[in-house]
C-alpha cells in the first residue's frame, strides 16, 4: 500500500501537485486541511470561538463526519452535508488555522486520515503528514515558495470568487497563518531530513508531480 506525504505551507500548489501524483499512480487524494476547515465551518456555524480548545472538543464529540470517495478523492460530509467551496473562504481560512491548534480537534482527524489511507493507500497533503500521520511511509515531500509567490496564487485562486480581495491583507493573513501552524506545540508545520524538499516558485505543477512521482518509482514498485 502506497502513501505519499505532501507537506508545507498555504498556496504553495500542494493541492494540484497531489491530485496530479494521486491520479498517476492510482490512488485517492486525501486533502486533510479540508477536514480542518469542516470543523473550523461548522464552528462558525455554531457561533463558536474557533480558539476555544474545550467548545471544539463538544462541537466534533456532537459531529457526524465522513470521507467519502468520490471520482478518487475523499469528499468531506459532515452532519449529511457536503460544504465544497464553502470551506474556501477567507473567514473559514482563519477560524482553520485557530482550530488546527487543539490537539483532541487534530487526534480525532489524525485517526480518520489514517483510516482513510489504510483502504487503498493515498496521496495525502497537508501540514505534519510526513512527521505525523504517516512518519514511516518513505514518501515525503515538502514543497515550498516565497511568501509573495504563494499570496499571488492564492490572490488569482480568489479572484473568481470573492471580490475586492485585497492582496495586502491576503499577505498579512497568509503570514499570520504560516506562523501560527509553524509555532503550534501540536504537531507543527515542519520538515526534517527524511524529507524531500520541492521549490514550486519556479516550474510548474505537471514538472513537480513528475519529480514526485521519479521519486517514489524509485523506492517503491507502482504503477
Ligand atoms: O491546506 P489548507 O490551507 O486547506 O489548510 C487549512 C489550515 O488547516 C491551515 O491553517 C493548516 C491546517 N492544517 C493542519 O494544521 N494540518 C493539516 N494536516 C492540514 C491543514
Amino acid at each position: 500500500m502506497t502513501v505519499v506525504a505532501i507537506d508545507g505551507p498555504a498556496g504553495v500548489g500542494k493541492s494540484t501537485v497531489a491530485r496530479r501524483v494521486a491520479a498517476r499512480l492510482g490512488v485517492p487524494y486525501l486533502d486533510t486541511g479540508s477536514m480542518y476547515r469542516a470543523v473550523a465551518w461548522k464552528a462558525l456555524q455554531a457561533d463558536l470561538d474557533p480558539g476555544d480548545g474545550s467548545a471544539m472538543a463538544r462541537l466534533i464529540a456532537g459531529l457526524r463526519f465522513e470521507l467519502r470517495s468520490r471520482n478518487d478523492e475523499a469528499e468531506v460530509v459532515v452532519d449529511g452535508t457536503v460544504p465544497g467551496a464553502r470551506l474556501r473562504t477567507p473567514r473559514v481560512d482563519v477560524a482553520t488555522s485557530r482550530v488546527a491548534v487543539h490537539p483532541a480537534v487534530r487526534s480525532w482527524l489524525v485517526a480518520k486520515q489514517r483510516e482513510f489511507a489504510a483502504r487503498e493507500g493515498a496521496v495525502v497533503e497537508g501540514r505534519d503528514i510526513g512527521t505525523v500521520v504517516f512518519p514511516d511511509t518513505p514518501h515525503k515531500f515538502y514543497l515550498e515558495a516565497p511568501l509573495e509567490i504563494r499570496a499571488g496564487r492564492r490572490l488569482r485562486q480568489l479572484a473568481g470568487r470573492e471580490r475586492g480581495a485585497d492582496r495586502s491583507r491576503l499577505l498579512r493573513e497568509m503570514r499570520d497563518r504560516d506562523e501560527r501552524d509553524i509555532r503550534r506545540s501540536a504537531s507543527p508545520l515542519r520538515r526534517d531530513e527524511t524529507y524531500e524538499v520541492i521549490d514550486t516558485s519556479t516550474g510548474d505543477a505537471e514538472q513537480v508531480a513528475d519529480r514526485i512521482l521519479r521519486a517514489v518509482r524509485a523506492v517503491t514498485a507502482v504503477p
